[in-house]
């Protein structure tokens, strides 16, 4: 059987996806991406391609995305995060019309059409303080996991309003209210209700249509998924997969590759960044 590829190589972690022709996920990893970003790269595909038992030679087509696509050295092409978390997305849910990735650096809003095309993104630009490193420095200065975050966060009766727009100062600020004597996960529902309502006014730039599918490394936190969807008012798509979608949607842009290559007078199969 012949395999496509997709590595996303984001500022925090490195997901690695091989898909099959029938476009099932037949491998996957994750890592932490760290200070040798070609290595994460590498070591993410290799992990994969054990994961699933699949030789090198199988895989026909590499696609690279995310902040380090271009240090995908092994890499056929490149495709921008954008492009693929939309096309991971549609793929999984095929009614999804907006698509919000909150990764360890970035949020990003995205619209697609019912063909599943990009029509319009929007991302929070200078201010980390609606994402992934929010929530990390409130659990640096809590010396609490990040992956227990949104499960705490979920047991408050009482939010406390966090007022810091900045995440440098979300430590002080949780510190400061841990000194007045307020319960944990009062300020950490704080926490992800200000996250959540910075998500929601960077997808009303977007314009928010249902279906909403969320995608990252901050989806697989139950607080957050919570939080966005009392905002939202509307109920999120949400997998396991999710977090791995824009390396799932480089691997169907990979395959599309596999796929016309095979058959050079195909239409439409070309990669679009
Ligand atoms: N099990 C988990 N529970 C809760 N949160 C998690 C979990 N795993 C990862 N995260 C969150 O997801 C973030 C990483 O997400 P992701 O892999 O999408 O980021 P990235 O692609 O590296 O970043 P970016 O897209 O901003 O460059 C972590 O910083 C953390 O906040
Ligand atoms: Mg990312």
């Amino acid at each position: 059987m012949a395999y496509a590829a997709g590595v996303d190589v984001g500022s925090t972690q490195t997901k690695a996806v091989i898909i099959g022709e029938d476009r099932r996920i037949a491998g996957r990893s994750l890592l932490d991406t760290g200070a040798n970003v070609i290595k994460a790269a590498e070591s993410a595909y290799m992990a994969a391609l054990e994961q699933g038992g699949i030789e090198e030679r199988e895989v026909e087509y590499v696609v690279g995305t995310g902040y380090g696509r271009y240090r995908v050295t092994f890499g056929n092409t490149q495709v921008t995060e954008i492009s693929c978390h939309g096309r991971g997305a549609v793929h999984l849910f095929p009614n999804t019309r907006t698509v919000v990735d909150m990764g360890g650096q970035d949020t990003k809003a995205i619209s697609v059409s019912p063909q599943g095309e990009i029509t319009d993104f929007c991302m929070n630009d200078k201010c980390a303080a609606g994402t992934g490193r929010f929530l990390g420095a409130a659990a640096a200065a809590l010396d609490i996991p990040l992956d227990d975050l949104g499960s705490i966060s979920l047991k408050s009766d009482r939010p406390i309003k966090i007022s810091t727009t900045c995440t440098v100062f979300a430590e002080s600020e949780v510190l400061a209210w841990i000194g007045k004597g307020k319960k944990i996960e009062d300020i950490l529902s704080g926490v992800h209700k200000s996250i959540a309502s910075r998500s929601a006014a960077l997808m009303r730039r977007v314009g928010i249509d249902d279906e909403v599918t969320f995608t990252g490394g901050v989806s697989r936190n139950e607080g957050m998924v919570k939080a966005l969807e009392d905002r939202l008012g509307t109920r999120l798509n949400i997998s396991d997969d999710c977090h791995y979608m824009g390396a799932l949607g480089a691997a169907l842009f990979a395959l599309d590759h596999v796929v016309a290559g095979r058959a050079p007078a195909a239409e439409g199969a070309g990669v679009s960044a």
